[in-house]
């Protein structure tokens, strides 16, 4: 399924119930702003945008200071920033049972333009935020700007990147995940409870204390977003006892209760839709990929590891991990992604993945080691992948990732075994916003820059995002990186930039 399909008639009850409004608590008062994470949009299309906020005036504490009772919420939006044109408004119910989280998706918009949107309570308004739709697409495009960002361990530092963000202006934002992190891991600021999220209210509370983060909230209210999860926003599937189940279950409500998303979740299920596809017009071709939830166990070939080597994520690849039939995608969406690619008529074809998709070989001791978070360890499921790409004659691959808190520039080998073969397509995989990468899985990827040859840039010391302006004739990337992420204050620059020519695969320097 498509995830356009969803938005028809999907979660958006807001335009079409005639609420009995006193019943709801229309009437109600709050001593405390309700409206104190912020709002939110996410999964455009040409015609439609889906708007996000929660209800919580108390929001680091379970219940997030509500009664638990359904509320009324009023929403508008319109096509100006003062709200004097409303184009849509309604009515939408805000229930204890999805942590009186509200999402609308209004149909019938205008192609590639921006509108404002704002939410009422009782006698509480939120501020109002600004989204855009995606281009016409029977017209063609001529440009597109977006950003990608991930990981932004609270603990570690200010998402304060996101106000520069702001300030490059894109049509939206596509976040690679990581948006959370369950464990506990560093000083500049503490999480509310150091244990790793269990529970759905446990979820619910660390979900809340990302969202106060205030740079976070501005981009937010300023652009679309769209976010896929990593290894940190749930629980990996390595472990499927019913304990685990059902604390990843409680991880995936907890994270539809918090994102813009059109629907792609039933309350109480045990997996999420996440995976979904945007078409900028004739320009561009986003698909972004689910990489973990429907992954086979990564955790192989522990015998082969080096207690002294990159924590042991880094470790050979022995023969269960180049099993044939082995997945990262799960047979459904790697079917679906065939058929994007099969389908496109889009000059440049984006595929996002949270993770690392060229190959990255480490010789250590003899041996040459993967990282088996990557897609190193599915190496079969890659060479699908990239079999898809060269079968449908994709037009100008690029893949998107994140993950390793590290900005890279790469040449996609056609090969995976043969690095200096011609390159298929180009990645451009983003620093984190705030989290750090520690010297032990650091120092084997800088050591090993030369064994990879397809490797045009690896620099881990600067957090940020990347800003990609798209062109019917070329692709940039700014790596996007700020001073400090210890004050509101820090100052952005360009670590590096690359460029990708319409027609040739690979990576330059710009
Ligand atoms: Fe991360």
């Amino acid at each position: 399924m498509k995830r356009r399909d969803l938005l028809i008639g999907g979660m958006g009850l807001g335009a079409t119930l005639a609420m009995p409004r006193l019943a709801f608590g229309q009437t109600a008062r709050f001593d405390r702003d309700p409206f104190q994470l912020g709002v939110s949009s996410g999964e455009p299309t040409s015609t439609s945008i889906t708007l996000w906020t929660r209800l919580a005036p108390d929001p680091l504490v379970p219940g997030g200071g509500l009664e638990p009772r359904p509320y009324a919420v009023d929403w508008v939006l319109a096509s100006d920033e003062a709200l004097g044109a409303p184009v849509a408004r309604g009515t939408a119910i805000a229930t204890p049972e999805m942590a009186h989280s509200v999402r609308v998706t209004v149909q019938g918009l205008q192609p590639g333009r921006h509108y404002w949107y704002r939410f009422t309570v009782g006698d509480a308004t939120s501020v109002t935020g600004r989204t855009k739709t995606l281009p016409d697409l029977r017209l063609s495009t001529g440009q597109v700007r977006f950003a990608t960002a991930s990981c932004q361990h609270f603990e570690q530092g200010l998402f304060v990147a996101y106000d520069h963000m702001v300030e490059d202006d894109v049509d939206f934002v596509l976040h690679l995940g990581d948006y959370i992190y369950g464990v506990s891991r560093g000083e500049f600021r503490h999480h509310t409870r150091k244990d790793v999220p269990v529970t759905l209210e446990d979820y619910r509370l660390r979900h809340a204390l990302y969202k106060t983060d205030p740079h976070l909230q501005k981009a937010h209210a300023s652009f679309p977003f769209m976010a896929v999860m990593d290894n940190h926003d749930a629980l990996k599937d390595v472990d499927l006892t019913p304990e685990a189940l059902a604390q990843r279950a409680a991880a995936y409500q907890a994270w539809f209760e918090h994102m813009p998303m059109a629907g792609g979740y039933t309350a109480g299920s045990r997996s999420i839709y996440t995976h979904g596809s945007l078409d900028f017009g004739d320009l561009l071709r986003l698909n972004i990929l689910d990489t973990r939830q429907f992954r086979d166990n990564e955790d192989l070939c522990r015998e082969a590891a080096d207690p002294d080597y990159g924590f042991t994520i880094y470790r050979p690849a022995c023969a269960d991990v180049t099993a044939p039939g082995r997945t990262t995608l799960g047979a459904a969406q790697e079917a679906w992604i065939a058929d994007r690619f099969a389908t496109s008529r889009q000059r440049w074809n984006a595929t996002a993945s949270s993770v690392l998709f060229a190959p990255f070989a480490m010789q250590h001791g003899g041996d040459t080691f993967r990282y088996e978070s990557s897609w190193d360890y599915y190496p079969e499921n890659r060479k699908r992948l990239i079999g898809a790409m060269k079968e449908t004659g994709l037009s100008n691959p690029v893949v998107l990732s994140a993950d390793i808190h590290s900005n890279w520039a790469i040449d996609i080998p056609e090969d995976p075994d043969e690095p200096e073969s011609a390159p298929i397509g180009s990645e451009m995989l983003a620093t984190s916003i705030s989290s750090g990468w520690p010297q032990p899985l650091d120092a084997p990827m800088k050591d090993n820059l030369t064994y990879n040859p397809h490797v045009h840039h690896y620099d881990s010391s600067q957090r940020g995002y990347m800003l990609h302006d798209v062109t019917p004739e070329s692709w940039t990337t700014a790596m996007r990186v700020v001073d400090t992420i210890e004050s509101a204050q820090a100052k952005v620059s360009n670590q590096a930039r690359f460029a990708i020519e319409h027609g040739k695969a690979g990576v330059q320097k710009a």
